[in-house]
Order: structure tokens, then sequence, then C-alpha cells
């Protein structure tokens, strides 16, 4: 495409390239809903599971589809021992997304209906690939750790399991509610990056599978997942309250980002970041540690103060990794679980494309010559 009047939309920001009933987002009034619920109740009363369901489908389960459900999740989060091996012959310096995006990748040709895309199939494959995630997942803490994996539990729910699986014990109350809810707040936002990239493959008529590990290659740059690593970071090198507010105050001097903060849609608090903050607190309340809680209510205080006015505030990923690290998950393993918790809007998005699909193509604006003489490799200087 050339012309003078093009309208280039770099980076397709404000470009709407779908209708969809998954989320819904008011960035100025700092708004979610999955499905026409408000992320609050959701956080509240439902689980991951139920969230799960609702993407899936739409709509709230009943107890009995509620019930087959996670039976189904607990029955399919086995993954073959040929993709165990791989991941464990991975080099020790492997990047966890990179390992996740393969044994993805590696799963699909093991699933029967692979090239079944009609929604049944797909929502099915969503189903077994969900399950699967967070094994995987898991798994990458156990194998970079040097210990031995410990296979899924056929009690536990999604979050309870995937604890277990970490550190080998069923969890307290208190920690698998808090990952229940982190995988809730992660579960859906709509059409970031990573889930373009998932619609960008399957609009081709590719496979489930294959738009998924596009999603999981996308989510790993450092521009969309990864930014509660670095939150995390921050908070522990200003250690105390009293040092947030020179430490801010210098790092916006010399023009760094403070990272936890600021989002592409919300100009207001981001909701999630809300709920991850209270439940920062509990924890902090039950082990009776609260220096990482002091700093960064201040570091937010200052950073409120001084560019609220310009619509930063925290984002999802300010106390997340907070949490995390409280919960003696380490920071490698971050994005892998917001990509666990992303399959299911993934999924969700990808089902939910397919039944109106068009193949995306944009264009390119071409600044190149044209008409240029070819010259015979021999001849050219
Ligand atoms: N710290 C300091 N200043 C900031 C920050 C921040 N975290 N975020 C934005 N700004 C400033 C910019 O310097 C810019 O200032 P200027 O107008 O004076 O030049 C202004 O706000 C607008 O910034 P943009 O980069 O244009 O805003 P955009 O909407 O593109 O950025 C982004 C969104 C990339 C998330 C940005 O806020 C940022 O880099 N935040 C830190 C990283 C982070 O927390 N990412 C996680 C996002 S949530 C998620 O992906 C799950």
């Amino acid at each position: 495409m050339s012309g003078s009047d093009v309208v280039i939309h770099k980076g397709l920001e404000n470009i709407i390239i779908t209708e969809t009933t998954l989320s819904y987002i008011d960035g100025e009034k700092g708004i979610l809903y999955y499905a026409g619920y408000p992320i609050e109740d959701l956080a509240k009363y439902s689980t991951f599971e139920e969230v799960c369901f609702l993407l899936w489908y739409n709509r709230l389960p009943k107890r009995k589809e509620l019930d087959d459900l996670k039976k189904n999740l607990i029955e399919n989060a086995d993954i073959p021992w040929e993709i165990v091996d791989f991941m464990k012959k991975t080099p020790k310096n492997a990047h966890p997304m990179d390992i996740m995006k393969t044994a993805v990748s590696a799963l699909g040709p093991y699933d029967p209906e692979l090239e079944d895309n009609s929604k049944e199939a797909n929502i099915r494959k969503a189903i077994r690939l969900q399950a699967k995630v967070g094994t995987i997942t898991a798994y990458i803490y156990r194998i970079k750790e040097g210990l031995d994996i410990i296979p899924p539990s056929r009690r536990l729910g999604y979050a309870e399991n995937f604890l277990y699986m970490m550190f080998g014990k069923e969890p307290d109350k208190l920690s698998s509610r808090i990952i229940d809810v982190a995988l809730i707040l992660h579960a859906e936002h709509e059409l970031p990056a990573s889930t373009t990239a998932a619609l960008t493959t399957i609009s081709t008529l590719s496979d489930i599978y294959s738009a998924i590990v596009s999603g999981i290659a996308a989510l790993k740059g450092p521009l969309h997942g990864g930014a509660n690593e670095k939150a995390l970071e921050m908070l522990k090198e200003i250690k105390t309250p009293e040092r947030a507010e020179e430490y801010i105050k210098k790092a916006l001097a010399e023009k760094k980002r403070i990272m936890g903060f600021g989002h592409r849609v919300y100009k207001a608090y981001d909701p999630r970041a809300r709920i991850f903050k209270e439940y920062f607190r509990k924890l902090c309340e039950q082990k009776n540690e609260w220096t990482m809680y002091q700093t960064a209510e201040k570091v937010e205080e200052v950073m409120i103060n001084l560019l609220g006015k310009k619509g930063i505030f925290p984002n999802i990923d300010f106390y997340s990794g907070a949490v995390y690290d409280m919960l003696g998950i380490p920071s490698y393993l971050f994005t892998p679980m917001f990509a666990m918790a992303r399959t299911s809007g993934w999924t969700a998005h990808v089902i939910e494309y397919l039944q109106d699909n068009r193949l995306i193509r944009p264009r390119a604006h071409y600044i190149g010559q044209l008409d240029l003489k070819y010259i015979p490799i021999e001849q050219r200087e």
C-alpha cells in the first residue's frame, strides 16, 4: 500500500478488529468485566474453574457442570512422559517461557482432535490444554530447582493442585485462595499482544495448540508479561518505606519507568491491582511481616501524587510479584503462571473468533524504492 494520505496505526493502537462477549474494560473508570460479571465479584465469590467455564461457555455453570469440569481438569492434568523427559533435558539456562512454549507445542500431536476446529472439539481441547499447563508450570519449577517432579493429585482443585505439585504438600487455605484469585485476575483481558497473536494464528484455520503457542511466545516479551518480576526487584531494592520517596523521585528524574505502574488501557487504578493489594495485606497479616507492604504502599502514594494526574496508577503487576514472593514462588515462574491463567482467555478468544472467522491480514505502507534495474551479481560493485 502506498500514497501520502495513508494513516498508519502503529501497534494497531485503538484498532477494533472483532466483537467479543468475553471481557469489557473501561480504562478511564478502572472497570473490568468478564462475560458481564464484575471482576470484583468473580474474585470474591468464584473459583478459577468456574471462570474457565464462564469464558468457554459464556455463562456460569450449574453445580453438575462445574463438578464435571473439575473432574475433567483433574483427569487431563498428566502430560506424556516424553514431554517431561524433553523438559528435563532442556539446557539449565533455558528461559521458562521457552520450555513452556515448546512443551505446549509438543502436546498438539498427542491430541486426537488436533485438526478438528469445531466449537465442541475446541472446548474439549481447551479443557485438556488448561489441565496440562498447570502441570507444565509446576514441573518447570521442580526441574529448574533440580527436584523430582510431583505428579498431579486426583483430589485437589486447580489452584491447590498447582501448589501441591510445586511444594509437595497440601497448601493452607489462604495460599490456595490467593493462587485461585491470581488465576482469576489473570484469566482474561480482551486483546493484548498475546491474545492478538493467538487470533492471528487461528485466523488461518491453524489449530488451537498452535494459537496458544503464539500467545505464549508473545507473552514472553518484557513489554507484556514480566513487569511484576521487575516491580518486586524494585521493592526489594528500596527495602523500607522511609527510602521510597527518594528512590522514586531519583528514578523519575533519571527518566526511568517505575515497573508495575501505568497501562495502555487503564488510565485509572487497575481494579485487579486493588484486589491483589487486599490479598497482599491478608498474607502480611498471616505472616506478621509488614515491611514490603508498607514500602509498596509508600511507593504507590508517591507515584500517585507525582503521576496520578497523568493517568498513571498501579497495574496488576505492582502487587502480584510481592504476593508470589511471600508464597515462596521464584520470580522466573511469574510469567509462566500468567500464561497458565491466560490459557483460559486465549482459548476462549480462539473459540469465539472461529465462529465468525476472518483471516487477519493487515497492510504495510511501502516506503522503499520501485523500478530498480536488476544487476547480475558479477557486475555489482
Ligand atoms: N513510570 C514512569 N512514567 C511512566 C510510566 C511508568 N511506569 N508509564 C508511563 N509513564 C509516562 C511515560 O514516560 C510518558 O510520559 P511523557 O508523556 O512525559 O513522555 C507517559 O507516561 C505515557 O507513556 P506511554 O509509554 O506512552 O504510555 P503507554 O500507554 O504506551 O504505556 C506501559 C503503557 C507500557 C504499560 C507503561 O505504562 C509502562 O512502561 N509501565 C511500566 C511497565 C509495566 O508495569 N508493565 C505492565 C503493564 S500491565 C500488563 O502487561 C499485565
